[in-house]
């Protein structure tokens, strides 16, 4: 399996990953909005058969009063292809992309309380750190982690 940048031939194939894997989805235009804006943070894993089994979509936050920082959209692996290290792949490439094409100095993302396989990539195997809890803030009331992790030295 090879982890690589996506294209926008991807895009439909990320997106029917996304519908198998996660209760939070997306309409088309937003990917197309991902990969317009920042097409160095979107990476999918390809099989031998070149099907795509996995992928990352990133972005750079934009708000005005903080310095720059990545944020870690939707990230998802098949089912059929999991505890491989795909994901660590996938999320290793995101974050170096957000620190040396966009200067990014932290990235963060929000993960469910429950989600114990998110959960242990994201702290164990990645070093990212809580930075918040916000309440009820999936569709079915579910809290979550919001997670961080350093980039870059602070100044
Ligand atoms: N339970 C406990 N630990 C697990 C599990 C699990 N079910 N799955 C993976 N891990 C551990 C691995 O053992 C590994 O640990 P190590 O580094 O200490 O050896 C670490 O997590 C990373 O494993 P990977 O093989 O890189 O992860 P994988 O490719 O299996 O993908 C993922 C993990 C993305 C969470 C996958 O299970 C998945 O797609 N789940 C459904 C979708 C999802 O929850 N996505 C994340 C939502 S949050 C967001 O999108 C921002």
């Amino acid at each position: 399996v090879c982890i690589r940048q996506a294209t926008v031939d991807d895009l439909i194939a990320m997106q029917t990953a996304n519908l198998w894997c996660l209760p939070e989805n997306y309409q088309m235009k937003y990917y197309f909005y991902h990969i317009l804006s920042w097409p160095q943070l979107l990476y999918v894993a390809e099989d031998y058969n070149k099907q795509i089994v996995g992928y990352v979509l990133a972005k750079m936050d934009e708000e005005e009063n903080d310095v720059p920082h990545g944020h870690i959209t939707s990230l998802a692996v098949l089912r059929s292809h999991r505890k491989l290290g795909l994901a660590t792949r996938l999320m290793t490439h995101a974050q170096f992309a957000m620190k040396t094409v966009f200067g990014a100095e932290y990235v963060s993302l929000h993960v469910r309380k429950s989600n114990r396989a998110a959960l242990h990539l994201y702290k164990q195997t990645l070093g990212y750190e809580v930075n918040g809890i916000e309440a009820k803030y999936y569709a079915d009331n579910e809290d979550a982690y919001d997670m961080r992790k350093q980039l870059q030295e602070k100044a």
